[in-house]
């Protein structure tokens, strides 16, 4: 690996859903031997690292966000040394690997779990995690008002040994997602050993799945009894900066730059860059530009929200306009209402303009790669791929659809597999004479979106961010460093980097003039005789 200092400050970071790249063995599920396969694909792009979506021992209550052993691979996606042989050929690429690390809750399969059911009420072993008994009379209702993100309460009773209906146990998720008790010393110690255990096979960072969510007020109290105004007892607790700056030693222990990224859904940007201290995380999702909308409004005041909360504590912001959890942006910009927000009943099924949705999809593209920080690509967004939101309810996997009885359409919709060749499915995306298709239907008109029909094609999806992020990596004034607003219009982004380097992006309706400049380096689609053309983004010298 080449040593650049603070890598990550300016890096571009492609986000690997293991079950949704590439299938090598033929079973219709992504796994370690498909990205091995494919890891060309990520190297040409020209991103600097791959975030891993969590590839652990897992009964896949969650996806693999429900892990049952954090020292191993799930079958499923190979072994531990395919895993191995996998950092070592991204190294030898200079792609540096940032695994996720879930350490809010395990599976409810964990060893750690199983030893807490047998041991009973009152054990150390149920100690590790949040166990209570009922409330009502026979302990029949659960112990406080707290509700699951995927739907019902967030507590499970369990059988004791004897047959009887006994305590509960906490879970913010699915029920087979059991939180630990960050308060618990053994949880502590075993999440360092996790970290050092990853390390030592040469993993550059961890990105941290709800990072805030680890440390809850021991009381536990009712939700409907804290005023709504005070701290959360659920996340954002002030304990949890301590278990960060305990991580940060063990990293900076370590040969290198070891990266953390915080998954953390915070709206408070003083709450949110408080994780961000020299002593904590690297890193840290910056979600409110993602919730924006395509909106030259609220876009500016987020990154200059962002910019302004990131300086104090000196910490690199970062860019993401879609993940696995989220409704695909070519799909979100391509609605009346832009935005987005955990409501996804809201806006899931209204309609979309998909050619006004991969125009704005491009053009912020543009916009995020030319801001100060590091960039993050899901993968599929490289080829302007959108939402597919018809999945037949069969199918769907999501245990926030199955948790809500379908009220919530979960997020199965941007898991679908990649297409990589080919006029129909799989497209690649499992070998010849696999057995079955992939885990979820691709969409026919995605033949267009393959990577080898955008490979070689100058106003393709797939050749705008190679290009671009071939530029990024050759401008010294982009990554880290300065912005510099100019005043362009009513509608219209356009700031200045280091270098003589600007970036426009028209967000009205009709063209505009671009600010003056001697070279075009690139545009998101064609100019109208020299002029800037609505949802269109340009970066000029
Ligand atoms: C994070 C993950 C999401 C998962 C949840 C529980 O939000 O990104 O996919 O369902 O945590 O682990």
């Amino acid at each position: 690996m080449t040593e650049t200092q603070q890598w990550w400050r300016g890096a571009a970071i492609y986000q690997i859903y293991p079950r949704s790249f590439a299938d090598g063995d033929g079973d219709g599920v992504g796994d370690v031997a498909g990205i091995r396969a494919r890891l060309t694909h990520p190297r040409d792009l020209g991103v600097d690292a791959l975030w891993i979506s969590p590839w652990y021992v897992s009964p896949m209550a969650d996806a693999g966000y429900d892990v049952a052993d954090f020292r191993d691979i799930d079958p499923l996606f190979g072994t531990l040394s395919e895993a191995e042989a996998l950092i070592r050929e991204a190294h030898a690429m200079d792609l540096r690997v940032i695994v996720d690390m879930v350490p809010n809750h395990c599976s409810d399969q964990h060893s750690w779990f199983r030893a807490a059911l047998a041991a009973g009420p009152g054990s150390p072993e149920r100690a590790r995690f949040h166990f209570r008994p009922g409330r009502g009379d026979g302990g029949e209702l659960p112990p406080n008002d707290w509700p699951s993100h995927f739907g019902g309460p967030a507590w499970h009773r369990v059988m004791e040994a004897d047959g009887t209906a006994g305590e509960w146990y906490l879970h913010l998720f699915a029920p087979g997602q059991p939180d630990f008790n960050w308060d618990n010393p053994d949880v502590r110690e075993e999440f360092e050993s996790v970290l050092r255990f990853w390390l030592d096979r040469g993993v550059d960072g961890f990105r941290i799945d709800v990072a805030d969510n680890l440390v809850k007020d021991p009381a536990l109290p009712d939700l409907a009894s804290v005023p709504e105004d005070g701290p959360s007892p659920v996340h954002d607790q002030d304990g949890v900066h301590d278990i960060y700056r305990s991580w940060r030693r063990i990293a900076d222990s370590y040969p290198g730059e070891r990266i953390f990224v915080g998954e953390l859904w915070l709206s408070d940007r003083e709450r949110f860059a408080r994780y961000l201290r020299p002593d904590e995380l690297h890193t840290g999702f910056n979600f409110p530009f993602l919730q924006a909308g395509f909106d030259a409004g609220r876009m500016r005041a987020v990154i200059d929200d962002t910019l302004a909360a990131h300086a104090p504590v000196g910490a690199a912001p970062t860019w993401v306009l879609s993940n696995h959890d989220t409704t695909r942006h070519v799909t979100r910009y391509g609605r009346a209402d832009s935005s987005y927000g955990f409501d996804r009943r809201r806006l899931h099924g209204t309609p979309v303009d998909l050619e006004l949705g991969t125009r704005r999809a491009r053009a912020a593209a543009l916009l995020t790669m030319a801001l100060p920080g590091c960039v993050y690509v899901y993968q599929g967004d490289e080829l302007g791929l959108w939402e597919v939101e018809d999945i037949p309810e069969h199918l769907i996997q999501d245990p926030a659809f199955h948790g809500t009885a379908g009220a919530d359409p979960g997020r199965d919709g941007c898991r679908v597999p990649l297409p990589w060749e080919g006029d129909g499915a799989p497209f690649g995306f499992s070998p010849d004479g696999a057995t079955t298709g992939p885990w979820l239907p691709q969409p026919p008109a995605w033949k267009d979106h393959t990577v080898a029909a955008q490979t070689g094609d100058p106003d393709s999806t797939l050749e705008l961010y190679r290009t671009a992020l071939r530029l990024r990596h050759a401008e010294a004034g982009l990554g880290g460093g300065e912005l510099t607003w100019l005043d362009a219009g009513e509608d219209v982004l356009a700031f200045t980097r280091p270098g003589g380097f600007t970036c426009v992006v028209n967000f009205s309706e009709r063209a505009v003039d671009l600010p003056e400049h001697h070279e075009l380096l690139l545009a998101s689609g064609p100019l109208d005789h020299g002029r800037l053309p609505s949802a269109t983004a340009a970066w000029l010298r």
